[in-house]
């Protein structure tokens, strides 16, 4: 009989409803995402996210934010707890807060995030009322490892989908989500699988500096 893969150790960040890690949950019970959840954590104690019954069996703790005078002091008990549980990846699955340099620089390498655009492009919040604003005719989410810069680490892959005439905010965040559901898991797994890492500032993917970040084909296109 063929040994068991071995499962990637992550923790999962989390500020709120949580459906990215839902998704990773999920393709992970399939055995399309091989990682061992070893904890989330949520910054906020009302995060939707920690109620869903998808975490049963899964360590879930707060750090609140709001309890540390400065974001150098929440980092530091952030990056203490985490390590504890000697995650080879770290994931932000929807972790709304500014990270110091220093706790990005402890994670070099070995955390990702995803962002709901097509990055380079609408970094930071509400991208999907700036995309129509700006009457852009593409939209999308982008996996990126993280840097210093917020919302600006080399990036893995993206799913670039049209806005369409009749779209607004809660028809575009719909169709984003869903591919984000998609995208992350399987970035994850990339990783999990040993095909993807940060080199220096390059992202390898079987070996190789990616010219561009890798673009899957949108599910939900219509
Ligand atoms: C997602 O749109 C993600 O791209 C962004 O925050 C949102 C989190 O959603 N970083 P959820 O909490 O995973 O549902």
């Amino acid at each position: 009989m063929a040994a068991a893969k071995p499962l990637l150790p992550v923790v999962v960040l989390i500020s709120g409803r949580g459906s990215n890690l839902q998704a990773i949950i999920e393709a992970a019970a399939r055995g399309e995402c091989p990682v061992e959840i070893r904890a989330v954590i949520s910054n906020r104690p009302d995060a939707e996210g920690l109620q869903n019954t998808a975490l049963r069996g899964i360590r879930t703790l707060v750090i609140d934010h709001a309890c540390y005078s400065s974001r150098e002091s929440f980092d530091l008990a952030l990056m203490t707890t985490i390590d504890t549980f000697e995650p080879a990846l770290v994931v932000l699955a929807g972790f709304m807060r500014i990270l110091t340099p220093g706790f990005v620089r402890h994670y070099h390498g070995r955390m990702l995030n995803i962002h709901p655009s097509l990055l380079p492009d609408f970094p930071g919040l509400n991208t999907h009322a700036r995309v129509l604003e700006a009457g852009c005719k593409e939209h999308g989410t982008t996996v990126h490892f993280v840097t210093e810069e917020t919302d600006g680490g080399p990036a893995v892959a993206q799913v670039r989908m049209p806005v369409q005439d009749n779209d607004n905010v809660t028809s575009l965040a719909a169709r984003v989500l869903a591919e984000e559901h998609r995208l992350f898991p399987l970035a994850i797994r990339w990783f999990a699988e040993g095909r993807l890492s940060l080199d220096n500032s390059h992202v390898l993917y079987d070996g190789r500096a990616l010219p561009a970040p890798r673009q899957l084909e949108p599910a939900t296109l219509r």
